[in-house]
């Protein structure tokens, strides 16, 4: 099935999808279609999280999600944690920890932990484990993740991290 044009709500703006089949997966219409091309394409099978995007309250795989499906729901990508250009706290947190090598993993895993962050400001490291258990990381070992998820955490806290 084909629409002439298709409405998704991506970092708090609409974009309208022109012709396009509302099959496509939202990793697909995102980055070739709307231009966000934050979101990674690796596996395209559920299995990695380099393509993870927040809808509504939750962190999916955006290769497994019909771009259909995502219609009047809001979609946060990783170009939303900088809307001005800025860096967030999460990013300037890797930034400060060296967690990032390749980076191929490393908008999955600043979406998934800024929405950790934003229900949980204390998160203590198996908490951080289980909600980056779906990001996978091949260069870094996680150290300097764990890391860099404290360091943000604790300036949401308003504390400067030690
Ligand atoms: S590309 Fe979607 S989980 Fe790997
Ligand atoms: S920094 Fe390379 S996969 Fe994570």
């Amino acid at each position: 099935m084909s629409n002439d044009f298709y409405t998704l709500k991506v970092n708090g703006e609409n974009h309208q999808v022109l012709d396009a089949w509302t099959g496509e997966s939202l990793l697909w219409v995102l980055r070739e279609r709307l231009g966000f091309p934050g979101a990674k394409n690796a596996c395209e099978e559920g299995e990695c999280g380099s393509c993870s995007v927040r809808i509504d309250e939750e962190i999916v795989c955006s290769c497994l999600v019909l771009a259909g499906s995502a219609i009047d729901q809001e979609i946060t990508t990783i170009e939303g944690l900088a809307p001005e250009g800025e860096l967030g706290d999460v990013q300037q947190a890797f930034i400060e920890a060296g967690a990032v090598q390749c980076g191929f993993c490393t908008p999955g895993l600043l979406v998934t932990i800024d929405h950790l962050l934003e229900e949980n400001q204390n998160p203590d490291d198996l908490t951080v484990r289980e909600a980056i258990s779906g990001n996978l990381c091949r260069c870094t070992g996680y150290g300097r993740i764990l890391e860099a998820v404290q360091i943000a955490a604790a300036s949401r806290r308003g504390e400067n991290h030690e």
